[in-house]
């Protein structure tokens, strides 16, 4: 594909999951399922004004804009909180997908007039912003209950592994997206520059959802020891007793609401919606810790035995629905040992989707950094408030994840699809 041609259809890609996810009546796209999250239909028109916003205003200040600047102010996210956005007067659906299909049409416009040696990137840049987006609704998705609204795409069957670990032998990486080969990363992904880093031991898979509960089970949640004083704190205030979804099943065991559904948890899947405080001292009790995002990054591509990092964990070549489960028609992380060919060079499996992997570090720039076209994407999340997650999930695109990139939240939060991986001192 041409660039021209993998941006439209990366922004086509990100289209066809915005539609889908809010294709529900107004009253579930104006439901908000908690304060965390913002109602669908804020989400439907966002996507569309900040596309209007970054490849069409910046090129034409003076045409009649699709969003007028009273309608867009609604959609910003930094002056209206997601607990405030359903006491908007916001647009109702039809209106959000006609301005999105206009917004859509003018685009497609103007990239089909751009010249062979045009930048891409904004269109490569608001393709991921619509792409996170979709994930979020995802996430709302995932809060709801009643008669799920959306269908899962089976995933391959997990195989039995050892519950081990690989090492990443001791040296230097390149650290961060490198210019050449990933036209889309984002200012935080820059610059890339050589980190050494010792010896370390990081889990082959996921931690699992049988493995969590027996973390449960031994007492975990009652054990202050296990917990940093932080986490104890806040395991306290928001009483804590399992991962976000989970449910006693009567019998000692564990049911999980997903998507309006009660279910058994599944033993094999990566266990997902804990948070950073929860990963600690699960990590601390299994005799680990968490790794360090550049740890992470490492598993993820270098190639000890080529002297090189790959582009993606399995080689150059994109994901494919047998090396990672990405995209969001899961529904859910997929067992471990599912994607034996999406294995790093050390052996590390399912780094990419299924799970957002807590790491140990706090989200700040790398050496060098400076902000792109949307210079408010990363730089007021440098406050050492936030910690970085990586991978992507089940519910990241494709287009919307590298083994550079990197996610943050609060150390609280829980509704994102957050797993984790143990490491070890080596
Ligand atoms: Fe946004």
């Amino acid at each position: 594909m041409t660039d021209l041609e993998s941006a439209v259809a990366a922004l086509e890609t990100a289209r066809r999951t915005t539609l889908t996810l809010t294709d529900v009546d107004e009253a579930e796209l104006t439901a908000q399922h908690s304060p965390l999250m913002s109602p669908l239909v804020w989400d439907l028109a966002h996507v569309g004004q900040q596309e209007e916003q970054w490849l069409l205003q910046a090129g034409d200040p003076d045409r009649s804009p699709v969003f007028p600047p009273a309608v867009a102010c609604l959609y910003d996210a930094f002056e209206h909180p997601r607990a405030t956005r359903t006491q908007l007067p916001l647009l109702d659906a039809a209106a959000s997908r006609r301005a999105l299909a206009e917004v859509r049409g003018r685009v497609l416009d103007a990239l089909a007039g751009l010249g062979p040696d045009a930048s891409l990137f904004a269109a490569g840049m608001v393709a991921q912003h619509e792409h996170q987006h979709d994930e979020t609704m995802f996430a709302t998705h995932g809060l709801r209950t009643g008669e799920p609204l959306l269908h899962a795409v089976p995933t391959p069957a997990g195989r039995p592994l050892p519950a081990d670990a690989v090492l990443v032998p001791a040296g230097p990486f390149p650290l961060g997206a490198d210019p050449r080969t990933e036209p889309w990363a984002l200012d935080n992904e820059f610059p890339q520059h050589e980190v050494d880093v010792p010896a370390f031991r990081i889990g082959r898979v996921p931690v699992t959802n049988g493995e969590w509960a027996g973390f449960v089970a031994a007492g975990g949640y009652d054990d202050p020891r296990l917990w940093t004083t932080v986490g104890w704190a806040h395991r306290v205030a928001a009483g804590l007793r399992a991962p976000m979804t989970w449910e006693p099943d009567g019998a000692g065991g564990w049911t999980e609401r997903r998507f309006g559904a009660r279910q058994p948890v599944s033993p094999a899947e990566p266990v997902q919606h804990v948070d950073l405080h929860e990963a600690q001292a699960y990590a601390r009790w299994a005799g680990a810790r968490l790794p360090t995002e550049v740890e992470w990054e490492k598993a993820c591509v270098w190639d000890a035995a080529a002297g090189r990092r790959r582009r993606w964990p399995w080689g150059e070549e994109p994901a494919t629905a047998r090396r990672a489960n990405l995209g969001g028609g899961a529904l859910g992380p997929a067992q471990v040992g599912a994607y034996p060919d999406g294995a790093s060079p050390c052996g590390a499996e399912q780094m990419i989707g299924d799970v957002w992997e807590w790491t140990s570090s706090v989200f700040a720039p790398w050496p060098g950094f400076s902000p792109m076209l949307y210079d408010t994407y990363s730089e007021p999340f440098f406050d050492g408030t936030y910690t970085v997650l990586r991978g992507g999930s089940w519910a990241t695109a494709a287009d919307a994840v590298r083994p550079s990139f990197r996610n943050w939240d609060y150390p609280v939060r829980r509704q994102v699809f957050t797993g984790l991986r143990l490491a070890w001192d080596a």
